[in-house]
């Protein structure tokens, strides 16, 4: 049994598409386990940029299948530009796309309400793209699934009882017009013609794929302090981005678990709202940005950016049993003369030991840094690690001894051929 599951290892955007398209190549499946169109998964591939919200980011690989797990939420117009896109890019799909009859829908109701939400006081600062929504449909048990898209009575029912509350609830509370059922059964029912060769018993095509000795990547989308349970709560995603979250959304078991790869931004970001301790709100934060193009791969919307942040990370080493590290986009620090690492947080002048588990908390806390020697150069065509400024390789090493992780792959640009092995 061989599955590896590779996590977003702080908020999200840590470069996750990159190294599971680099990684594909030796897999046959790769699956994706939750979230849903807010993953924005970009890939460099022959100088061609592909942005993937939700079809696993080993699709580029012709020989590799895909699958979109049952704890995902699916978001029928995404998907469907998602499938033109490939198609226009010469990527054939057909064959290779399995998507979980037990997934759940994104409805228009559900975009409706995440954008509503969004403009009460306190927001999360969501992508928009339904996700709160459409989990809290599946926690309460009124969720549409995508087998209900195989019946069409189930369907209409199903439509029609949801919309009887949802446009009352709508109107009532954020004044919007009643959406009208018909147009929406339409729309869902034409939704299925075109993925239904795709729809299928995902859970079992995974265990026997598993039976038969395949090798099955699982791409965490968002990043584990994103995770529902264990982030920054109530500034968090609405799913588990944590290894944990692998198995629930494919239905594989704990015991197929091989390994856990973290993907580490050499610097951290953050989108959206909610605490991030090491942030630059000054003109290192604005270079980091800038030379990081650090712009949302899903909304536009600017990153945050600041130091690497040694605690929260090894909060989630811990948390996701992060056994190797693939640490992305050293090439950005190339501008800086010098670059800090937090090495720990204290709160009133006392260490603070476990990642704290609430926003006040983590809001007052102070963080410790350590500085390095930057290297002030381009890291292009270099691809041993043998081959960085001694600069350069003093900061992976300082990082792993911190980490008490290794750091097995190193990357240096957006493009697939830009990563080496340590
Ligand atoms: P994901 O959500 O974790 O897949 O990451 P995103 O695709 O949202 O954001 C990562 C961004 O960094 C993308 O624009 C990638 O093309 C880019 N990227 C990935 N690795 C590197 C790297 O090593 N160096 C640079 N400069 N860019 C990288
Ligand atoms: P990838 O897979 C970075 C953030 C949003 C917001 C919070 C909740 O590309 O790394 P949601 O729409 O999920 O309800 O928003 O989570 N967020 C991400 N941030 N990368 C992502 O995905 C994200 N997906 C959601 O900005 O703060
Ligand atoms: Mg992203």
């Amino acid at each position: 049994m061989s599955v590896r599951i590779i996590v977003g290892a702080q908020w999200g955007d840590e470069g996750k598409g990159k190294i599971v398209d680099m990684l594909s190549e030796q897999a046959d499946i790769v699956a994706r386990y939750q979230g849903g169109a807010n993953a924005g998964h970009t890939i460099v591939f022959d100088g061609t940029k592909y942005v993937l919200h939700l079809i696993p980011s080993g699709i580029l690989h012709p020989g590799t299948h895909c699958v979109i797990g049952n704890g995902v939420v699916i978001d029928p117009v995404a998907l469907m530009d998602e499938i033109a896109m490939l198609e226009r890019m010469g990527i054939s799909i057909d064959g290779r796309l399995h998507i979980s009859h037990k997934a759940h829908l994104i409805m228009p109701y559900h975009k409706m309400m995440d954008a509503a939400r969004e403009r009460q006081a306190g927001s999360i600062g969501t992508t928009g793209r339904g996700i709160g929504p459409a989990y809290n449909d599946k926690a309460l048990r009124s969720g549409i699934r995508i087998v209900d898209l195989l019946d069409r009575d189930v369907l209409g029912e199903k439509i029609r009882t949801n919309l009887a509350e949802k446009n009352q609830i709508l109107h009532a509370l954020y004044d919007v017009e009643p959406l009208d059922v018909d147009a929406m059964i339409e729309e869902y029912v034409a939704f299925d013609s075109r993925i239904d060769p795709y729809i299928t018993d995902t859970t079992a095509l995974l265990n026997n794929a598993l039976k038969d000795g395949k090798r099955v990547l699982a791409e965490g989308a968002q990043g584990a302090l994103l995770d529902l349970d264990h982030g920054t709560y109530p500034f968090v995603t609405s799913s588990n981005p944590t290894s944990g979250g692998a198995c629930t959304g494919l239905g594989i078991p704990p015991t197929s678990i091989s390994s856990v790869m973290g993907v580490v931004k050499a610097y951290s970001t953050r989108v959206g709202n909610g605490p991030f301790p090491t942030e630059l709100n000054d003109a290192t934060g604005e270079l980091l940005r800038s030379e990081g193009h650090e712009f949302g791969a899903t909304t536009g919307r600017s990153r945050r950016c600041g130091w690497l942040d040694v605690p929260a990370l090894k909060y989630s080493i811990m948390i996701n049993g992060i056994s190797e590290i693939a640490l992305t986009k050293l090439d950005v620090l190339g501008v800086f003369d010098e670059i800090k690492i937090c090495t720990g947080y204290t709160l009133d002048g006392v260490p603070v030991k476990n990642f704290p588990a609430d926003v006040k908390t983590l809001d007052r806390i102070s963080c410790e840094y350590v500085t390095l020697q930057g290297w002030n150069c381009s890291l292009d065509g270099i691809s041993t690690f043998s081959g960085l400024p001694a600069a350069a390789q003093t900061y992976v090493e300082t990082i792993e001894r911190l980490l008490e992780t290794p750091i097995t792959w190193v990357s240096t640009s957006p493009a697939r051929e830009d990563t080496f092995r340590r």
